[in-house]
């Protein structure tokens, strides 16, 4: 995995901090050899790196198949997740400690090492057990002569805190302050100056923003309205949601063992993306029959519009590009047509539908929180096509909808060019803008309008914004 630049201490679950030899937290096993969790957290970083592995998909599988459960699948992965999160940090430091710079460092090393300097920096297992159980790990898996390499860095490495660090490693605030933010919060600069800009400039927001990122997501349920309730939710254990009246967190326990998200009655979603759902079946309409969803693939926002429609009797056609993807529609929906179909190629008749869901394919620099190894690969030479694509989107969502019909244009990522830039562009002859405020009246701090911004900092769900147009 290449790195950029780096990330500050999350509050998420730390290592267990246990003592002494043998114990998921020192990581020793008498044996000397390296333990389930750092093993399963080393492979896990080797198949991000040579394989280009999704953590969050990978990992479970990872862990179940080798029978690691309770504390030690805890320790893999802050471990694994950590130190994918940090590395930017990490790489830093790790250049300060070294007499060459980690891209010349062997990656099988280099993770090894990162894995290490995450326990010496961000977690409370004793420094002895952080470099021992990372020597035992690197002659294992790498080789005897490499572990000496990692001893000279760690040793180093354990000298100093994190704060002290990064007062060494990271260019000072007020004379670069993307540069500053990039290393002090692991995300690479482009990212930091992408959020600064979608913020609106202020520092400290960012850091606040950047810092956010690096939590760990609460997992966060929706109860499709008409087959499940958030009480059903609650007493499976989950907590009701700050906003979404559909809404729950599950606070510990896997969501696959509710009964309500097995039968799909009940799923986990993102509670800004179940907002800006509803906005859209919010805003009065004439005529309220045919609703798209137009890029529907996993279906996420389409199991809570099909929920919605059917308690209205309306019908919702729920398209997406991807064969794939739509399969997955099926699992989500009940009453929905689902088929396969390229959004700026429709198949549909224009001015046929009272609302269409514009969920469009972007950075996804809003959800970042959700696979901690994404923000090294994003790529901004991505963001021309994508906006391309996302006009192209909306202007076939706008033709989609009968005049007085509703469009709602959302993307998860922030990013001003794929938002703002996006809506600006739509003639006011063609379409309305509402104030998408005044649809989600439960949700505070939105931003000035007319559009919604949704932030991890300020309501703990990914980054997400709404713009809605009724059609002329
Ligand atoms: C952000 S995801 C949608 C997430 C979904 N709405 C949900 O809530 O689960 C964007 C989707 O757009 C699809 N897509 C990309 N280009 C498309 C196109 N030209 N027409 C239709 N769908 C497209 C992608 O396959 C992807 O599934």
């Amino acid at each position: 995995m290449t790195r950029q630049h780096s990330g500050r201490r999350p509050t998420g679950r730390q290592g267990s901090g246990k003592q002494g030899s043998g114990g998921p937290g020192s990581g020793r096993q008498r044996s000397g050899r390296p333990d389930a969790a750092r093993n399963a957290a080393y492979d896990l970083m080797r198949a991000v790196d040579e394989r280009d592995a999704y953590a969050n998909l990978l990992l479970p599988a990872l862990l179940r198949k080798r029978g690691i459960v309770g504390r030690d699948a805890a320790l893999a992965t802050e471990l694994a997740y950590g130190t994918l999160r940090g590395l930017g940090t990490y790489d830093e430091i790790i250049a300060a400690c070294s007499d060459r710079p980690p891209e010349h460092v062997d990656p099988p090393l280099l993770d090894a090492v990162r894995l290490g300097v995450h326990q010496l920096l961000r977690t409370r297992i004793p420094p002895h057990a952080a470099v021992s159980a990372t020597i035992d790990l690197v002659r294992h898996r790498v080789g005897p002569g490499p572990s000496r390499y990692a001893n000279a860095v760690l040793r180093k490495v354990a000298g100093r805190t994190l704060e002290e660090w990064l007062a060494i490693v990271a260019p000072p605030l007020d004379e670069d302050a993307a540069g500053h933010l990039a290393v002090a919060h692991s995300h690479p600069r482009w990212i930091v100056n992408a959020l600064r800009d979608a913020v609106g400039g202020d520092v400290d927001e960012t850091a606040a923003l950047l810092a956010a990122d690096n939590e760990r997501p609460r997992v966060a349920l929706v109860a499709r309205p008409g087959r499940c309730s958030v009480d059903e939710l609650i007493s499976a254990g989950a907590e009701p949601a700050a906003y979404s009246p559909y809404g729950a967190y599950l606070p510990e326990g896997d969501p696959a063992s509710i009964p309500a998200v097995g039968e799909a009655r009940a799923a986990v979603q993102d509670e800004a993306s179940q907002l800006v759902a509803l906005a859209l079946t919010r805003v009065p309409v004439d005529r309220d029959r045919d609703w798209l969803d137009m890029c529907a693939g996993p279906g996420g926002k389409a199991g809570l519009l099909d929920a919605v429609a059917e308690q209205r009797g309306a019908r919702l056609l729920a398209a997406d590009v991807q064969y794939h993807r739509a399969r997955l529609v099926w699992g989500t929906t009940r009453g929905a047509a689902v088929v396969t179909a390229d959004g700026t190629r429709p198949p549909w008749r224009p001015g046929t539908f009272d609302r269409v869901m514009l969920d469009a394919p972007c950075t996804g620099l809003g959800a970042l929180r959700r696979r901690p190894e994404a923000r090294w690969r994003r790529d901004p030479r991505s963001i021309p096509e994508l906006t391309r694509l996302q006009r192209l989107l909306l202007d076939s969502a706008l033709r989609a909808v009968r005049p007085g019909g509703v469009v709602a244009y959302v993307t998860c990522s922030p990013h001003l060019a794929e938002t703002t830039a996006v809506v600006d562009e739509v003639p006011p002859e063609r379409a309305e803008v509402l104030d998408a405020r005044e649809f989600l009246p439960e949700a505070p701090g939105l931003g000035g309008g007319p559009h919604v911004r949704f932030w991890p900092h300020r309501h703990g769900t990914d980054a997400m914004f709404l713009a809605l147009f009724r059609a002329k």
